[in-house]
């Protein structure tokens, strides 16, 4: 954080303060909610969560080397209490964001929203630093902790915004008040929280009436609802997809035998070519509008496609892919799923997998509401349709879905197996696994399946793993 003293942060917050003998005191590190994290100089924030309670570690983070700690009451070591703490936070990234006057690049989607932020990241950084959410901080309290990491250094500020009702969005721009605003698509997650697609529509495009006239929104041409919030700004619009009339599109995509998209990227100021790192073509949606923020900033199409080209992923579960030193290759995507995630995945599958054996072990897609039986159905039959050699399918009521869709497709048997559980799924596949094959995991966050791939990675036919 930019220093600034505990009698500025009081005043900032509106607090008082408690057991502060010398008010000049800055503060010069990070701010933290965590007593461990707590380095000299840092500012301790105390949150009463549901198991522990911040307030218990202020004398530890003090002794760790806090200066202060900002609280809801007295602890005994210097403090800034106010009402609210996690409203003092929020005051306090929006006051260091507007002094610094760093330009926010703000995203919000239904899923891609960690993976597209990280290519951005990584395409921004080419340019002037930049300061990024790490991993999926997206919430009230890690938006602002991100923001607060921000230095006079700093040219952009890129922050993930999630939401999982109306006026969310909202309360987060009101912290860190964005220039550029990308809205990636309006999928069904959270479906259930929200009450439907409008609504999620509805709570995302709150991101795009925010942006000033000077602003850029960045809307997803590919989905009409993203599209359908145009008229909500003041802002300039700029449309990227594989839609014609799209300022930053993508042309020629395929598959890479790897697995690995690669596409002629079109923007206002010129073409080039691309081929991503990452696998699936679900990540040509995310590359695009992470080149329409590069372009709005001012980056050319030459940059922006050597950016993109040599990004990789920098968070977990997300297609990642590791061969094992026997030669099987394990692609953990069990990060999440929804339908469209699952169909590139288990085509980047087939691509990878050409000559080779391809299982997908798939798991249920959740807050799929009436859509589920069919979707579940319409994915096991890909699998056959993509010649993927085993489906395993892991669960119960949706696992069958996927199971008998893909029996109908090709009047399968032996080549589709359903299980009751992840372990269930690691014994088949620690018995039947040879060298050369390629696995695929990929299943809806709740399940879990990730311990699929990290049990056939830690217990690799031969033990150890080679990259990871
Ligand atoms: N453009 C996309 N369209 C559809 N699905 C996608 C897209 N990009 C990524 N996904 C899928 O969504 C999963 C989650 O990706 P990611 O973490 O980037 O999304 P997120 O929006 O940040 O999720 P969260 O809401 O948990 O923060 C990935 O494993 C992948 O299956
Ligand atoms: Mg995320």
């Amino acid at each position: 954080m930019i220093a600034l003293s505990l009698a500025e942060i009081a005043e900032i917050v509106g607090g008082q303060s408690y057991d502060i003998p010398d008010p000049s005191v800055q503060v010069t590190g990070s701010v933290v909610i965590d007593s461990r994290l707590v380095a000299p100089g840092s500012l301790f924030a105390a949150f009463a969560g549901e198991h522990v309670d911040g307030h218990d570690y202020a004398r530890v983070a003090y002794e760790a080397g806090a200066v202060a700690v900002l609280a809801a009451r007295a602890v005994g070591v210097p403090a800034i209490v106010v009402d609210d703490v996690q409203g003092a936070l929020g005051a306090l990234a929006r006051e260091v964001v507007r002094r610094l006057g760093t330009d926010v690049v703000a995203l919000t989607g239904s899923s891609g929203k960690t993976s597209t932020k990280d290519l951005i990241a990584q395409v921004l950084q080419r340019h002037a630093p930049t300061v990024y959410t790490p991993g999926s901080l997206n919430n009230e309290i890690g938006l602002p902790l991100t923001a607060l990491t921000a230095t006079s250094e700093t040219r952009h500020l890129v922050l993930e915004m999630g939401a999982r009702g109306i006026g969310h969005i909202r309360y987060l721009t009101g912290l860190t008040p964005p220039r550029i605003g990308l809205v990636l698509n309006v999928g069904t997650a959270h479906i259930g929280e929200f009450g439907g697609r409008e609504q999620i529509a509805e709570a995302k495009g709150e991101l795009v009436e925010v942006l000033p006239q000077d602003g850029c929104a960045v809307l997803n041409a590919d989905d009409p609802l993203v599209r359908a919030m145009a008229p909500r700004t003041k802002a300039r619009v700029l449309l990227f997809g594989e839609a014609e009339d799209a300022d930053v599109r993508a042309e020629n995509v395929r598959l890479t035998d790897a697995g690995q998209p690669s596409f002629r990227l079109h923007t206002p100021s010129g073409c080039s070519d691309v081929t991503l790192r990452l696998y699936g073509e679900h990540h040509v949606s995310n590359a695009l509008a992470a080149a329409a923020v590069a372009h709005e900033l001012g980056m050319s199409a030459d940059e922006i496609a050597r950016a993109l080209s040599e990004a990789g992923t920098l968070s977990r579960w997300r297609m990642e892919v590791t061969e094992r030193p026997d030669g099987v290759t394990v692609v953990n995507d069990a990060y999440n799923a929804n339908p469209e995630s699952m169909r590139a995945a288990l085509r980047a599958l087939a691509a990878m997998g050409k000559g080779r054996r391809t299982w997908a072990v798939l798991g249920p897609m959740a807050e799929l509401g009436d859509e589920s039986l069919a979707e579940h159905d319409a994915v096991g039959r890909l699998a056959v349709r993509l010649n993927v050699s085993k489906l395993v399918a892991v669960g119960d009521r949706e696992a069958s879905w996927l199971q008998l869709g893909a029996y109908n497709e090709g009047s399968w048997g032996e080549e589709s197996v359903h299980v009751s559980d992840a372990q269930a799924a690691v014994d088949l596949l620690r018995s039947e696994l040879r060298p050369g094959d390629v696995v695929l995991v990929k299943a809806s966050r709740s399940i879990g399946l990730e311990r699929v791939a990290l049990a056939l990675l830690d217990g690799g036919v031969e033990g150890e793993v080679a990259a990871r």
